[in-house]
């Protein structure tokens, strides 16, 4: 994935132990496709050295106002013009200060001050710098002034100390800088989401499950929050990270899933069942692990699962509901039928046999105009389509 293709990013370092990180962030916006201009503070210099930074940006980087490599003598306005963002990290409590009073003394503050694209701040200090006032005033002051604040992170601090002020992950600078490019179609919506297998136990050490990966789901849950959702992601097991932002809450048999869906429906804007949930259940589960004394195979009962979609579907002034349908044929029939059976607006469709575990997949939308293919792709592509196309047919806020 290039999910920052063709983005120029400016990546400030103000001074501070964080700076260790900011190694670790530059090469992942550049595997995500990014040019990246690096600009350090004479502080930053002292955590780690521009020949660092240059060798993992690739480009020269820029500490001093007075470069004699820019011709003009302009780096404080070349540097940001043609850029799609500044981002600083770490943002220091001092550096902060500097840039809501707009002050421009060294080549940094001078480039945010003369920007004309969008600034992202990270900030990174100690936990009683971050909650004190001047700092807080300053961080309120900011926001109001349209900059983005982008943690900070709590835990453990460099100075042995623990609490609020770390500076985010370079994974999670990287999801923010990406979501930070993204549509927020979802904006204060709400967003309840099942995914991966359910399984449904034998006995205390054998279970039946299915092939899902989950990924389609962990797709879109990661796509939704892109779009500014808030978003709770049911998910059987799986063996895929949570995407940053998300609240997952594991669960594993059917019936945890239902509880964990119904619970948190009420306070829902939307649901998407993405989870490839048993119909069935073992109804005979054995309190002990079945022997293969006598070499007869086990007899097993099954029970019906309740379906979690019909069931959210049908609620009073509950979400509103988006299916999902893997067939192995005739799937415009089944789903349009599968839509209809479960009472829903919207359901996503494909043949199951192209996509399961794949990276790749193809999908069609079906709602009450028809079927409506969407362009194949990554899971992650076609994820962002698929919230762009609930985004677009989602009734204006519910409640
Ligand atoms: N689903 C659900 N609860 C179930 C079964 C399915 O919430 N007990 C949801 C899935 O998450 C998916 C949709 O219903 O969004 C379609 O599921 P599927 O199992 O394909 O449909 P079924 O109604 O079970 O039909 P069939 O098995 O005949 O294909």
């Amino acid at each position: 994935m290039h999910d920052l293709r063709d983005r120029r990013i400016v990546l400030g370092l103000s001074g501070g132990i964080a700076c260790y990180k900011s190694a670790e962030l530059v090469r992942r916006m550049i595997e995500q496709g990014a040019t990246v201009d690096v600009v350090m503070t004479d502080a930053a210099t002292h955590f780690i050295t521009p020949v660092t930074m240059q060798a993992l940006s690739g480009r020269p980087v820029f500490v001093d106002a007075w470069d004699a490599r820019v011709p003009n003598n302009m780096a404080h306005i070349d540097l940001t013009r043609g850029a799609d963002a500044i981002l600083v990290a770490p943002a220091s409590a001092d550096f902060m200060a500097k840039l809501v009073q707009g002050r421009a003394d060294d080549l940094l503050s001078t480039l945010c001050l003369a920007r004309a694209c969008p600034l992202l701040v990270a900030p990174a200090m100690n936990r009683e710098m971050w909650g004190s006032a001047p700092t807080q005033r300053n961080v309120t002051q900011l926001s109001a002034d349209g900059v983005v604040i982008l943690g900070p992170g709590s835990g453990s601090q460099a100075c042995g100390e623990t609490g609020d002020g770390r500076m985010l992950e370079p994974h999670q600078l990287l999801a923010e800088l990406i979501a930070f490019f993204q549509p927020k179609s979802l904006s204060g919506r709400r967003v309840l989401m099942t995914a991966g297998p359910t399984i449904e136990p034998i006995d205390p050490v054998r279970v039946i499950t299915n092939r899902s990966s989950g990924k389609t789901g962990y797709a879109i849950a990661r796509a939704a929050w892109e779009a500014g959702a808030q978003v709770t992601l049911v998910s059987g097991p799986t063996a895929l990270a949570v995407p940053y932002g998300v609240t997952r809450i594991g669960v594993e048999s059917a019936r945890q899933m239902y509880d964990a869906v119904l619970a948190a429906a009420p306070d829902s804007d939307v649901f998407i069942s993405v989870a490839a949930v048993a119909d069935w259940r073992v109804a005979n589960i054995a309190s002990d692990k079945i022997k293969k004394d006598d070499h007869q195979p086990p007899a097993l009962e099954f029970v019906a699962n309740p379906d979690i979609l019909a069931t959210v579907a049908a609620l009073p002034d509950g979400p509103w509901c988006v299916g999902f349908a893997a067939e192995t044929q005739l799937l415009s029939k089944f789903a349009h039928e599968k839509r209809l059976r479960k009472g829903i607006p919207m359901l996503v469709g494909n043949l199951a046999q192209h996509v399961m575990d794949a990276d790749e997949t193809t999908v069609s939308i079906f709602d009450d105009t028809g079927e409506h293919p969407i362009a194949p792709g990554t899971k992650y592509d076609v994820a962002r389509l698929i919230v762009q196309a609930i985004a677009k047919r989602l009734p204006a806020r519910r409640r």
